[in-house]
């Protein structure tokens, strides 16, 4: 290279081939890859500008160095704006890419519940369970002394007919009422004795209020001087916290061979208030469960003296009372597992 003017004329050459080529760049990338290449000190165009320097005279050297030099200072800045853009430009089209729409509605997942006989059991377990019971589980399978003899129900004897029992020997039998529970724990002989014992119970009974397989709860007490009054006491507070506030109970006399004497417990219709609805067929009342005064003979043939302690027992339908609260008029839809109905069933 001769002289300056053959320089500046190469130098601008590169500049309008480097102003054109930054046109075309659409990436950071590219800008990356571009810029390399021009710099590189072996093949690039401004790279190489350097290595030239020994072919030019001594007294032109400075004013070349000066002219590369400036070339160089350019082409870097030219980049630097470049690539800042195109970097910007990039962060903008992934925000966008990536921006989330919160006003779409929401991925809905099925949400699981607990059976609804499985919610009133534990919700009266807690109710019972806040008046100081313990919870006693019996086991499905009896003997027919637990099932009927000790609970006052001998061979022969007609409340036998009450019930239709499933036998799997003379013995042995699927237990039809947890009553027998009662037996279990009056002759493990602690007293005071203050149990619920919730279970399952097998009847050969079939139509829209009856399963054969069906669930109870049992309720028994023993102290010195309980009364009937502690049992409606108990039971008050029971419905109120399962059926609502206001609740309240009646006691109709009744028979169970176990009990004397023996109620059957009827709750104010909370439907109506008392007023009389379809639900309490316009009697403002609604059956709900069996219960009495523990009879002395089942007290006595557990060795329990019927002179010092008395008792008090209630049996509760687990599926009535979810029938009721729920207002289910078949008690099959409890068994079916059709989750178009267990969905709505949900405390
Ligand atoms: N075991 C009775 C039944 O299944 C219900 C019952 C009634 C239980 C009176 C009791 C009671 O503890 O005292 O029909």
């Amino acid at each position: 290279m001769a002289d300056l003017n053959e320089l500046t004329e190469k130098l601008s050459a590169i500049k309008a081939e480097v102003t054109e080529g930054l046109k075309a760049l659409a990436s950071s990338k590219e800008a990356f890859e571009y810029r390399k290449s021009l710099m590189d000190s072996k093949t690039g165009k401004i790279g190489t500008l350097m290595r030239e320097m020994g072919k030019i005279p001594n007294e032109l050297k400075a004013e070349y160095g000066k002219k590369v030099n400036e070339i160089k200072t350019w082409a870097q800045g030219e980049f630097d704006a470049l690539e800042t853009k195109l970097k910007e430009k990039e962060m903008m089209a992934r925000y966008e890419s990536e921006k989330i729409d919160v006003t779409l509605p929401a991925k809905m997942r099925p949400k699981g519940n607990l059976h609804p006989n499985t919610q009133v059991k534990n919700q009266i377990v807690d109710i019972f369970g806040s008046m100081g019971f313990d919870v006693y589980e019996g086991t499905e399978i009896e003997t027919d002394y637990y099932n009927f003899t000790a609970l006052n129900i001998p061979d022969n004897h007609p409340a036998r007919d009450m019930q239709d029992t499933f036998y799997l020997s003379p013995e042995f039998l699927l237990r039809t009422q947890t009553s027998a529970g009662q037996i279990h724990v009056m002759e493990e002989g602690k007293l005071p004795i203050k149990v619920i014992s919730p279970g399952k119970v097998f009847r050969s009974d079939d139509d829209a209020t009856h399963s054969p397989m069906f669930s109870q709860m049992e309720g028994l007490v023993v102290d010195k001087g309980i009364t009937l009054c502690d049992l409606q006491g108990m039971l008050n507070v029971f419905v109120e916290k399962i059926f609502g506030e206001g609740t309240t109970t009646r006691l109709r006399p009744s028979y169970f061979p176990f009990t004397e004497p023996s109620v059957e417990v009827d709750v104010s219709c909370f439907q109506c208030k008392g007023k009389g609805c379809k639900l309490c067929k316009g009697t403002g009342w609604i059956e709900v469960l069996g219960a009495g005064v523990v009879n002395k003979k089942v007290l006595e043939d557990c060795h329990i003296d019927s002179n010092v302690y008395s008792g008090i027992a209630f049996g509760i339908g687990i599926e009535r009372i979810a029938m009721l609260k729920y207002g289910i008029n078949n008690i099959k839809l409890l068994f079916e597992s059709d989750l178009r109905v267990l969905d709505q069933l949900d405390d």
